[in-house]
């Protein structure tokens, strides 16, 4: 079975990740108002010798969520801890990691939707108070104990920022959404990567490269690590033109980026629901994907690219998906 380039899970490529993950602000490509806003707040907040406000990152896999939150505690010079909402599995679990905290600390949480609704409410007053309400002792002669907690910056990562409960949301003071990178700035992403593994790239090769890869970062390095493969077997160990068609090509990754599944997914609505509209359920049964798959990975970049629309009844694909596919529109919506 072809390996699946758009799979966004933890996987054992997670060192390579680490290995050219950027570690300072100057080094993270595009995203330039994030950028700017943080550059300041984090100035002013090490000016005022306060800790950073709470800051909530979303947007779709693999565009530098959990890289941006190292690069914040880096630039605030802060130690860093790590969690992730489905970690947290008991209220003790948070308490242990909130009571660990040092003046200053970004603690950072990972998928922070996915923290169970009754823990999440121990966050509240930590966030904006900096206590940890905790419950001591049985049913009987249980009370209410009352710890105070060092001036601390939660970062929060997701990519639904729609699943966040209204309170939790309203205690960020700093939200970001992160959106799809230009092809320049994929370029300047693959020339970095290129230096850093010391694996030269020329021009057209790198802009290819970067027009394939979803407008996300991760898509990005790990098609130059597969294309790099292809360079040092077939070629003379530079990636040039050639060996990047050819290999994107054999990858299944088409010149707008699309993968097998995206392919499905369109053809699924032509074919089965005639173009559509069409709901999500009905949709994720039809190619055999979840649900949230496809609204958190797939979706996300067909709209951007204008292949496909969602309406008050369902998902469309447009014109433009038709000429794409080179398919015949035979259907009025
Ligand atoms: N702005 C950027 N500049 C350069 N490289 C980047 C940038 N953003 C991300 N990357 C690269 O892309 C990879 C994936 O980024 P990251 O893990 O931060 O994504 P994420 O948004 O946290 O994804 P997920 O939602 O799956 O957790 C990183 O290894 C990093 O090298
Ligand atoms: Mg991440």
């Amino acid at each position: 079975m072809q390996e699946r380039i758009f799979n966004t899970n933890e996987t054992k490529e997670d060192s390579f990740e680490n290995s050219i993950r950027p570690t300072n602000i100057d080094e993270y490509v595009g995203q330039t108002e994030i950028k700017e806003n943080l550059n300041i707040f984090i100035k002013a907040a090490k000016m005022r010798d306060e800790a950073l406000d709470h800051v909530l990152l979303y947007g779709p896999p693999g565009l530098g969520k959990t890289t941006l939150s190292y690069i914040i505690a880096n630039e605030l010079g802060s130690n860093i801890k790590t969690t992730s909402g489905p970690a947290i599995e008991k209220s003790g679990d948070l308490a242990a990691i909130l009571s660990s905290l040092e003046p200053g600390d970004v603690l950072f949480i990972d998928e922070i939707h996915r923290i169970p609704r009754f823990i999440e409410e121990i966050l509240y007053s930590a966030m904006e108070d900096f206590t940890l309400e905790i419950i001591v002792g049985t049913e009987s002669s249980s009370r209410n104990i009352k710890i105070d907690l060092p001036p601390f910056t939660l970062v929060g990562a997701t990519t639904r920022a729609g699943d966040l409960t209204g309170p939790l949301r309203d205690r960020f003071g700093i939200i970001s959404k992160l959106n799809y990178y230009t092809e320049e700035e994929l370029t300047q992403i693959v020339k970095r990567t290129s230096t850093v593994l010391n694996c030269p790239i020329d021009e057209p090769a790198a802009q290819e490269l970067a027009r394939r890869s979803r407008g996300t970062p991760r898509i990005a390095n790990r098609l130059f690590k597969r294309v790099r493969d292809y360079a040092l077997v077939l070629g003379n160990g530079t990636i040039d033109i050639d060996i990047t068609k050819m290999a994107l090509d054999k990858l299944k990754v088409d010149s707008l980026g699309l993968d097998q599944t995206d392919y499905n997914l369109l053809r699924s609505i032509i074919d089965k629901f005639n173009g559509g509209p069409v709901g999500i359920e009905a949709l994720a049964a039809s190619i055999g994907e979840e649900q949230t798959t496809i609204e958190d990975v797939y979706e996300p970049y067909l709209l951007q690219k204008g292949l496909l629309k969602r309406t008050s009844r369902g998902r469309i694909v447009t014109k433009k998906a038709y000429d794409h596919l080179g398919i015949e529109i035979n259907n009025l919506h």
